[in-house]
């Protein structure tokens, strides 16, 4: 059936108008030869990321969940001489091989792997002080702390125009199952609940298709 078409067409896709630099490439290499969960995010959205900056032209970027590097990596491809990324990850393991894959890819002047908990990370740099706040952010980490992470970037990193971006919303539909007891799936409706009376930003949710199966991407920017 055509439904079994989404990775062809993820292929043809990526293929025809991603070309991939051979860091990016090896990096996703790298990653899952080091035994990482192959969930970096696929090329397609990978380019999303680095279209969005551009667009927007965004000069600072929080990441949270770095895993290997490779969307860390997109975003800095189109980032300014002076932009940065800061990126949080838990396992130290994973950070190491981000490191790695930044450093290759030549990178390690605008991209910076804080090790930790990104609860703490985040409490930390907002006790610290008022904090420079972020253009841009992703969120793909513990799907159960989506709304926790999201909304200390608008509390604490943000400004008007700030778009902020959250993986893995719909989970092969998932998302819209009320009873479910994942946590992930909790997490994320908490995260839908919140942004329906949330008045600082505007918001929708793109379902997608390819390589990773049936997801989809929240996309939102702060208005007020
Ligand atoms: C999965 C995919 C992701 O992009 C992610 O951030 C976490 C988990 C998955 O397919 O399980
Ligand atoms: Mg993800």
């Amino acid at each position: 059936a055509a439904y079994n078409k989404f990775n062809e067409v993820a292929d043809y896709i990526t293929d025809s108008i991603i070309p991939q630099e051979e860091y990016l490439t090896s990096t996703l290499r790298h990653n899952e030869q080091a035994g990482l969960d192959t969930i970096d995010v696929a090329p397609c959205d990978g380019k999303f990321l680095y279209l969005l900056v551009k667009m927007n032209k965004v000069k600072r970027i929080l990441e949270v969940g770095t895993l290997g590097g490779y969307s860390a990596i997109w975003m800095a491809k189109a980032l300014p001489e002076d932009g940065k990324i800061i990126t949080c990850e838990l396992e130290s393991e994973s950070a190491e091989i981000a490191r790695e894959n930044i450093r290759k890819a030549g990178f390690e002047n605008k991209i910076e792997v804080k090790v930790g908990a990104a609860k703490d990370t985040l409490t930390k740099m907002s006790e610290a002080g008022k904090v420079e706040p972020f253009d841009m952010v992703f969120i793909d980490a513990d799907k159960e702390n989506n709304w926790t992470y999201y909304k200390w970037a608008l509390d604490h990193a943000s400004h008007v125009g700030t778009v902020l971006v959250v993986d893995n919303v719909v989970r092969r539909g998932r998302l819209v199952d009320a009873d479910s007891t994942e946590p992930s799936i909790i997490g994320t409706r908490k995260l839908f609940a919140e942004l329906k009376r949330e008045k600082r930003v505007e918001c929708t949710a793109l379902q997608t298709v390819g390589a990773k199966g049936w997801d989809g991407l929240m996309i939102s920017m702060v208005i007020e």
